[in-house]
């Protein structure tokens, strides 16, 4: 029995007429997801908007074991954006399984989960741990944009060769079981067409594109930044431009590689200018934090404005900039 009616969207008609969307060989409802880090790792967006009309929720990115994440502050404005070191705070993931799935589950949100490690063997313990769980999610987003401890701490993203290791070692054990397996990808190097190719070689299905740039901010009055760990990543509507070059250029390069776009999203048409770009799914990040609700209401606008535009199905506006 569920404590609480489940939240039902009352303009689901608007974007049902548009037809579901087939990625990797999944498909969701819609191309709106959440990104992770910015929806929690459970159903903690629930009580604002009906988390079954998306596409699906991304869960922020879980690592094998408890972890604290970094020193306070965490996040902080930016002109046009913001600056976050949250440090990939989070339960781990046999907790995850046991209290945030099953919430999550209960709204019927369609499910995907992220990982991340620090070693390419944190990677394959996280995958380990998930496959009992496989049943229950749509797909593994692998979250590349993190420092590899045995590396002098480069990140695994910028780097082909350690990038495609991670993949193969999640690939050996989830592939089998047949569920979708998406490379998240940093745009911090000039190498990125590198990165997806060694990605996609070694069996990642989809590529998401981008995480955040890396930043700093500083305080003059107390000459220091602004953020607890020193530098972040920077999100928000000034990165969506960067996010648009990196799909179109990754598109233009791997013309049969499914891309999901993520970077600065915050109204209908952005989602409509990374579908044309090359995204065929939409995540939506930063603007969550000024309203809850904006994956929702960022649905339904991008729904509205596809019918201005004379598409009748999203399939109508994918890659139309090439
Ligand atoms: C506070 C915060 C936490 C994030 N945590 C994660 C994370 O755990 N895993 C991940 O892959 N990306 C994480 N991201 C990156 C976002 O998923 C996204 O790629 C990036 O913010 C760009 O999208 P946006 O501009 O719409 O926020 C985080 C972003 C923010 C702002």
């Amino acid at each position: 029995m569920r404590d609480k009616p489940v939240l039902r969207d009352k303009k689901e008609s608007l974007w049902r007429s548009l037809g579901d969307v087939t990625t990797a060989g999944v498909t969701f409802k819609n191309p709106i997801l959440t990104a992770s880090g910015t929806a929690g790792h459970g159903a903690e967006l629930a009580p604002y908007f009906a988390l079954s009309s998306l596409g699906a929720v991304v869960v922020k990115s879980l690592y094998p074991t408890p972890w604290p994440g970094n020193p306070a502050p965490r996040v902080h404005n930016t002109p046009s954006g913001m600056i976050n070191a949250v440090g990939l705070q989070g339960p781990g993931i046999d907790a995850w399984i046991q209290h945030d799935l099953p919430a999550l589950r209960a709204v019927d949100a369609t499910v995907v989960a992220s990982i991340w490690g620090r070693t390419v063997d944190d990677y394959a313990k996280a995958a380990d741990q998930l496959v009992s769980s496989l049943s229950a999610l749509a797909a593994i987003e692998v979250n590349l944009s993190c420092p590899n401890i045995e590396g002098r701490s480069a990140i695994f993203a910028h780097d082909a060769e350690l990038s495609a290791q991670v993949m193969r070692v999640v690939v050996e054990r989830l592939g089998p079981h047949g569920v979708a397996i998406w490379a998240k990808l940093s745009p911090n190097t000039d190498r990125i067409l590198h990165v997806v190719e060694s990605v996609e070689k070694a069996g990642a299905t989809a590529v998401t594109l981008i995480n955040t740039l890396l930043g700093m901010q500083l305080d003059i009055s107390t000459r220091r930044a602004t953020l607890g760990n020193g530098g972040g990543g920077l999100s928000g509507r000034a990165i969506h431009p960067v996010a648009v070059r990196t799909i179109f250029d990754v598109r233009h390069a791997f013309a049969g590689l499914p891309i999901i776009g993520v970077g600065g999203v915050s109204n209908g048409s952005d989602v409509i200018e990374m579908m044309m770009a090359g995204a065929s799914l939409v995540q939506i990040g930063t603007a969550t934090f000024a309203d809850p609700r904006a994956p929702q209401k960022i649905l339904h606008e991008a729904s509205r404005l596809m019918g201005t535009l004379g598409a009748t199905k999203w399939g109508d506006v994918l890659n139309a900039a090439h």
